[in-house]
């Protein structure tokens, strides 16, 4: 992104602008600041301020800002293909990409893409289409999880966000295995996860939800609206064995965790396992909106249509194609395991000095910082979390602050970010917990 340092001011000017317009529910009050430039991991805003940014827009910045492969995609693709509907007319750079995703994405047998303009989208197909390609009426998914604001994914998603739009009724919530929080209370993580799990078996899917009525089970591998959770390494092995018993498809949903985050491909596949269907979007349109959902062809060739008219766009689908060389050519996956090996030392580092840290978790650039007023209680820091945020950004880093309990720093920065870059963030990261544990800052939460 490039652009001249405009007016003086010209962030409050906009923000207003922004506020007269725009519906309420659109804005998320994320970062206070106007970008007038971004390179890799850095933004500068209109004001001069330079930031690191590991919240990557919702991680949706995979291959950094301004990837100049990715960018010369979209460009070339504007000038050729721009208006094909991809629904209507084949075109090289949707089959391209369709074929490139049933190659590598842990499906078996992956056999057929749908695409959609949003991530929402997704989910919100396969919550119409899973039910009748199964002939069984109800789904499950977790408490905590994020599926999207549509009718559907909404209905599927159990986080706070949620709960004012109405559900569906074939929609059945279980608990996920969150090993600091365990909903039974303190367990160790493989206690934690046989306990979610048994419930799921014995509770959710005998009289909630019967086996043979139920059609599909989706998971996010790392809950990450929920505070970046992970849930114990036997629970995803556990939850395929049980799926597979019964005939449930397993969906997993890696809009967030997917195209190499976590240090592998796909989340799941650190758990060794396959799913019946991936849902990908976020950073996998390169910036431009581009869902697609990879799965067996009993579930995706259900027989009705379910195209979007602007879905798969040739223009979305070649930012997608260039996302995935840039990821293959620059060795971006090995580089998430690896450099997320060096955060996740520098964050158990923090929890050493910080007794504000509760815990550190995630995998790969996938990190989660809970923070609590009380070790012992683990009362969550809500507040806490707020200022640490609001510290990183005096300090120029933009994190999340969110979480289920509104305590957790959320970590995704671009796959591409330097090792200096990550020095940094944990050097203010550092600094943050300080200043908020020691009561110095002016500005209150
Ligand atoms: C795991 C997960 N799935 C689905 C979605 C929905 O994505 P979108 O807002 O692009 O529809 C999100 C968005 O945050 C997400 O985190």
């Amino acid at each position: 992104m490039t652009g001249d340092l405009l007016e003086p001011d010209p962030l409050d000017h906009l923000r207003r602008r922004a506020e007269a317009v725009f519906a309420r529910g659109y804005r998320l009050p994320y970062h206070p600041l106007v970008i007038a430039e971004a390179h890799g991991a850095r933004i500068v805003a209109r004001d001069g301020s330079e930031y690191l940014d590991f919240n990557a827009m919702a991680a949706t910045v995979l291959t950094g800002y301004g990837h100049p492969a990715v960018r010369a995609a979209i460009v070339a693709a504007v000038e050729s293909d721009f208006q094909q509907l991809t629904p209507l007319l084949p075109n090289e750079a949707s089959v391209g990409l369709a074929e490139r995703l049933v190659a590598c994405a842990p499906v078996h047998p992956a056999k057929r893409v749908w695409y959609g303009c949003s991530s929402g989208d997704a989910i919100d197909c396969l919550v119409k289409i899973a039910p009748a390609a199964a002939r069984r009426p109800r789904l499950v998914s977790y408490i905590g999880a994020h599926h999207g604001m549509t009718i559907g994914s909404g209905a599927l998603s159990g986080d706070m966000t949620q709960r004012r739009f109405l559900g569906a009724p074939n929609i059945v919530k279980a608990p996920f295995p969150d090993p600091y929080r365990c909903p039974w209370g303190p367990c160790d993580r493989g206690e934690c996860s046989l306990r979610c799990l048994d419930f799921l078996d014995e509770y959710v899917l005998s009289e909630q939800s019967p086996h043979e009525e139920t059609a599909a089970i989706f998971i996010e591998p790392i809950q990450s609206n929920a505070g970046e959770i992970v849930p114990p390494a036997n629970y995803l092995p556990a939850l395929r064995a049980l799926c597979d018993r019964h005939g449930i498809w397993l969906i997993a949903d890696e809009v967030k965790t997917g195209l190499g985050r976590t240090g592998l491909m796909f989340a799941i596949q650190h758990a060794g396992i396959t799913a019946d269907a991936v849902v990908l979007g976020k950073g996998l349109g390169g910036g431009l909106p581009l869902a697609a959902i990879v799965g067996r062809d009993e579930i995706l060739d259900v027989g009705v249509t379910t195209a979007q008219t602007l879905s798969g766009s040739p223009v979305a689908c070649s930012a997608a194609l260039a996302t995935l060389s840039v990821i293959e050519g620059e060795a971006l996956v090995e580089r998430a395991a690896q450099l997320g090996r060096t955060l996740h030392d520098g964050l158990a580092e923090l929890m050493n000095v910080h007794r504000l840290v509760g815990d550190v978790r995630g995998l790969g650039l996938m990190a989660g910082i809970e923070l609590v007023t009380d070790r012992t209680t683990r009362e969550p820091g809500r507040l806490e979390a707020i200022r640490v945020g609001r510290r990183c950004f005096d300090l120029g880093l933009l994190v999340k602050v969110g979480g289920r309990l509104g305590n957790v720093i959320g970590l995704t920065p671009p796959l591409t970010i330097s090792e200096q870059d990550l020095a940094q963030a944990l050097a203010i990261l550092d600094g943050a917990l300080a200043d908020v544990a020691s009561g110095r800052l002016d500005r209150e939460g």
